[in-house]
């Protein structure tokens, strides 16, 4: 048995070095930091029940260290240690029992809870309130001095207590702390990426780690980075008993501290807490790897000591891995409704995070040329809450040679059309509207819950009606009758009545949920409801999408050969003509909104022709005659862009949608089969709920959409989530968790039946 457990240490210390070698030398990783922490672990625990096994070159000796030549080093006042990892439960209560043997009998320890932060760690000196410097952990002894770059950051005070109210700086203040991205703020440094044509960044923690290790601190003033301080690493003047007390005194000097940390008294406390705090992972404004547990009492923290380069009193408790290693089998394509091509990667089984993963997304093949992902690479695959699982990037350390480049399919695989890839996309569509595939997706969509909501038509449904040649398109399916449906396998007369009832149904659904449902690029059930608060009934938004659509047209034939003449040398032109001729190309998005409400049109336009002017001068006539159509287009137009909440581009599809012959005569079966295409009258009080704010939960008697449809047209406003503001919480049947969040925010709760009595005034 021992002799298996040292050949397994040794084997496990084999496996560290190496991998520590590609991450720290080879800069080149080809496991992910959990599977690595995993390794890690196991050795650590063989090394501490068996210390006969430990050996002095172990890499559990080892500190880490992320030095690097551009910084001048500063020396900690005390070792900057880490944390030991516990996976589960039971790995938490060993680690108390090994606590409790090393502290008088009878010692009842409480703990401290808070999330463990994914950035990375700082550490700033603070001489009498002032800060004087700043490092990075570097090897535990020795960090780099950051000092200028840590002075950018906005969370970081310059001198302490921020409230002069709060006391005296003590004499000397060390703390610690992570420096991290917000996920929205990366996001939004990823979206300023794209606008500047350059590649989006991939992993936050990487990111920010690159951003505090600039050598000129005006680039880290440019990113908007946060730090979070969680405790004191060496003080003078400092007397605190708890690491509880802690949490509050760096409050009180003004640090950013993190506001969901907790105190709790005992240990089956906190592992009570450990699935509340996966499930609100995704939900936290940062990323978390996991959580950080610490012995309360400092005196107990002191007595307990260190073990290695991790203090006995405090432990990381380690979500499950959401990424995972595994192989690139195949890539298959899915075409959805509107034909976008996303490729799927087909995957060696892997099982990440308590789930079986065998296909993840691979987003677009642009995204794939970029990371250079290639057939028979090893990737890494994220999953994450319920996000679907898609492919990080590959490892190009575990390269054999035999991988290949993956390109998209020239042809659509469901019909065999050309794909197409528009100027500026990074995705390839098949634009075939009577592609199988992308009739398939529309159905599946239009029938699903929250569309038109029609019961018993899934997806195999749908598919043999499609074969049978019974359904091409979404107004088909009003038109089926009995005895073909009774001709399908599986289909007894019950279900085909059940089936034939529930699509009769769906023909009275609202306009808006009719309008929802047809899949229109950026129309949900909020902007349809927009559209049918201001059109009536199809006719009308017909005939004003036309008529949009024709004096676009005209204006863009208008100016076609003015734009052909300044075209001429396209490359000698200023960005300002390139500009005018984009939005001559675009009127209904990049003009008519403009000029909407310009009291003097001819002035704006002429400023606007400004620099076509100059280079290629536009005649009196033709200046009058694009007005002339400018103005056709704003007054076509004017109804929808004056629609508050109806930006240009969701016009545009609009327009562009309706336009299509093809969609004209799919609505025009649709009505003739009886589908409700008129708003309902809005004689109806607008008021009774004005002013109020519902949150629905739980199963209703009609679809959540068809009830905040009805809140909605009776003034009153629907939102996703209790808070202060809500006015009520509908509980349906089996309500979630916002029935309890209402009670604790002593918001009233009531019934369908209760608001439908508050509409009707009884
Ligand atoms: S306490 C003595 N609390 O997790 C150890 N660490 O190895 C004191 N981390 O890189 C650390 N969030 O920088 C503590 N709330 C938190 C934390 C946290 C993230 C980091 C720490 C270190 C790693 C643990």
């Amino acid at each position: 048995m021992s002799e298996n457990l040292a050949q397994r240490a040794e084997a496990l210390r084999e496996q560290i070095n190496y991998h520590i070698y590609r991450y720290n030398v080879l800069g080149d990783p080809i496991i992910t930091d959990h599977e690595y922490d995993k390794l890690f672990h196991e050795l650590r625990q063989i090394e501490e029940d068996n210390p006969d096994l430990a050996t002095p070159d172990s890499p559990t000796l080892r500190v880490g260290s992320d030095l690097s030549s551009d910084f001048d080093k500063i020396q900690h006042a005390a070792p900057i240690l880490s944390l030991a990892n516990a996976f589960d439960g039971d790995d938490l209560v060993a680690w108390e029992e090994r606590n409790l043997k090393r502290l008088p009998s009878n010692t009842q320890l409480d703990y401290v809870l808070e999330p463990k932060l994914d950035g990375l760690t700082i550490v700033i000196t603070y001489e009498n309130g002032i800060l004087t410097h700043a490092a990075t952990r570097g090897n535990g002894e020795l960090g780099d001095n950051v000092t200028a770059n840590v002075k950018t950051i906005n969370t970081v005070p310059l001198r302490i207590p921020v409230d002069a109210n709060k006391g005296a700086p003590p004499e000397r203040l060390v703390v610690r702390g992570e420096i991290l991205f917000h996920k929205d703020d990366f996001d939004a440094l990823n979206k300023e990426q794209v606008a500047q044509g350059l590649d989006t960044y991939v992993n936050a923690r990487n990111t920010a780690s690159g951003s505090l290790k600039q050598k000129d601190s005006r680039e880290t003033a440019k990113r908007n980075l946060t730090a979070y301080i969680y405790s004191i690493v060496d003080s003078d003047g400092v007397m605190l008993e708890t690491e509880w007390d802690i949490v509050g005194y760096l409050r009180d000097m003004g640090f950013n501290v993190i506001t969901n940390a907790d105190h709790y008294p005992t240990l089956s406390n906190i592992i009570q807490q450990l699935p509340t705090w996966e499930a609100k992972r995704d939900s936290l404004p940062f990323e978390i790897d996991g959580l950080v547990i610490k012995v309360n009492d400092l005196s107990h923290v002191r007595e307990l000591g260190v073990s290695g380069k991790d203090p006995r009193g405090a432990i990381a408790f380690k979500f499950p891995a959401e990424e995972a290693t595994t192989k690139l089998l195949d890539v298959t394509i899915n075409i959805g409704r509107t034909g976008k091509v996303t490729p799927t990667a087909q995957l060696e089984p892997v099982f990440i995070g308590g789930v079986t993963v065998s296909n993840a997304s691979l987003h677009n093949y642009d995204q794939i040329e970029s990371l250079d992902i290639r057939m028979g690479d090893m990737v890494i695959v994220k999953r994450s809450g319920d996000v679907i699982p898609y492919v990080v990037g590959p490892v190009t350390g575990a390269r054999t040679g035999d991988e290949a480049p993956i390109n998209p399919p020239e042809i659509c695989p469901f019909c065999g059309t050309p794909l197409i890839q528009p100027e500026g996309a990074v995705d390839w569509f098949c634009p075939n509207p009577k592609c199988p595939e992308r009739v398939f997706r529309s159905l599946e969509f239009f029938v699903s819950r929250g569309a038109m909501d029609i019961d018993g038509m899934g997806p195999q449904t749908i598919q043999a009606l499609i074969e049978q040649g019974l359904i091409t398109d979404e107004a088909d399916i009003f038109y089926l009758t009995e005895e073909p449906l009774l001709e399908l396998e599986g289909f007894a007369q019950k279900k085909v009545d059940n089936l034939l009832a529930s699509i009769n149904m769906a023909k009275s659904r609202p306009f808006a949920q009719v309008l929802a449902s047809l899949g229109i690029d950026g129309i949900g059930t909020t902007v349809s409801n927009l559209i049918t608060d201001n059109f009536d009934t199809i006719d009308d938004l017909l005939q004003s999408t036309s008529a949009i659509k024709s004096a676009e047209q005209a204006f863009i034939e208008y100016v076609q050969p003015i734009i052909d003449s300044a075209k001429g040398d396209m490359f000698g032109q200023t960005d300002g003509v390139k500009k005018v001729i984009y939005r001559l190309n675009h009127p209904n998005t990049e003009l008519a909104p403009r000029y909407l409400s310009a009291k003097d049109v001819q002035a704006s336009v002429k400023r606007f022709l400004k620099p076509l002017n100059e280079t290629s001068p536009v005649s009196d006539e033709q200046l009058t005659g694009m007005l002339d159509k400018l103005v056709d287009l704003m007054q076509a137009s004017s109804k929808l862009h004056n629609i508050e909440g109806l930006g240009p581009i969701l016009v545009q599809n609009i327009v562009d949608w309706f336009a299509d012959e093809h969609h004209q005569n799919l609505l025009k079966k649709m009505r003739d089969a009886g589908v409700n295409m008129q708003a309902e009258k809005k004689e109806i009080a607008r008021t009774d709920l004005a002013g109020k704010t519902f949150v629905l939960t739980g199963t209703m008697s009609v679809s959540r959409n068809e009830l905040k449809a009805l809140i909605e047209a009776h003034g009153g406003k629907v939102s996703g989530s209790v808070s202060k503001k809500t006015s009520y919480v509908v509980a349906g049947d089996s309500p979630g968790s916002k029935v309890e969040k209402a009670e604790k925010n002593g918001v009233s709760i009531i019934t369908e039946d209760e608001l439908r009595a508050m509409i009707s005034g009884e």
